[in-house]
């Protein structure tokens, strides 16, 4: 697995590349890790108020998150609005309250780890996303922490169109997310080519959107389908507010 090392201030969008041999499905398992982002240049000193607050937002996450898959916490003591600490947990739509868990407690584990004394960053599983930052980012669209993955294998059988169905695929999925409890919805159709071919799909948002702003978040991410999965049998555009995928097999066992 190759990952870009290099974000600027400016721009804290990734890019890399997942070759097909490391998703190879007898080497990763769903709950693998997939990237993460430091997102912030501040750093707190450990010991500090940040750090004990940051400990304890990690804490609720990991105990509030698990029964519907999605959690919020903010920290802070007192009137201390610049120690605050904000944080996020959403997991996979499909995934169960354990599995939940786990990805939960291991991302909280790994950020820190992977971004020590970092006021603010993400962290990328299949099964969860956990991010935080010393900002209060609860409810708006997140343009920054941004990548995406991709099958090295392209389609060559009229590429065209296969990837005029993947676009018309995740638009309706989208369009669908205003009726969902969980802003996650799944898909699959059938292919316009000669075989038994389907195409599977999935988008998701973080419940803290507004199903308006879902569906926002998600339009901006379609619209990376050119830079990111031209021709690709396989694509992502994850966000920290928002995530599709592309597949021709099943990506959750409901579409088994
Ligand atoms: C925070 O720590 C990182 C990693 O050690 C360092 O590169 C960065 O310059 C620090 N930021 C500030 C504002 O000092």
């Amino acid at each position: 697995m190759k990952l870009s090392k290099s974000t600027t201030f400016i721009t804290l969008q990734c890019f890399f590349l997942i070759s097909p041999l490391a998703f190879g499905d007898d080497i990763i398992t769903d709950s693998s890790f997939l990237f993460h982002i430091c997102s912030s240049f501040d750093n707190y000193t450990s010991n500090s108020p940040y750090a004990s607050n940051l400990n304890q937002a990690l804490d609720q996450l990991i105990s509030n998150s698990p029964p519907s898959g999605f959690g919020l916490s903010s920290v802070r003591k007192d009137d201390d609005l610049q120690n605050q600490v904000n944080g996020l947990a959403l997991c996979r739509g499909d995934v169960s309250s354990a599995d939940c868990k786990n990805c939960v407690a291991t991302a909280s584990q790994e950020i820190q780890e992977r971004c020590p004394n970092r006021k603010g960053a993400a962290i990328w599983y299949d099964f969860c996303l956990l991010k935080y930052s010393n900002t209060k980012f609860f409810g708006k669209i997140d343009n920054r922490n941004k990548f995406y993955m991709w099958n090295l294998q392209e389609r060559d059988d009229e590429p065209e169109v296969f990837n005029k169905q993947v676009k018309r695929l995740l638009i309706s999925l989208s369009e669908k997310v205003e009726g969902t409890k969980n802003l996650y919805v799944i898909g699959e159709v059938e292919m316009r080519t000669k075989g038994m071919e389907k195409l599977y799909g999935l988008v998701q948002c973080s419940r803290d959107l507004s199903s308006n702003a879902c569906k926002k978040c998600l339009q901006i991410a379609i619209g990376e389908l050119p830079n990111c999965c031209n021709d690709k049998i396989g694509g992502r555009v994850v966000g920290g507010s928002c995530n599709f995928r592309y597949e021709l097999y099943p990506i959750v066992d409901a579409q088994k």
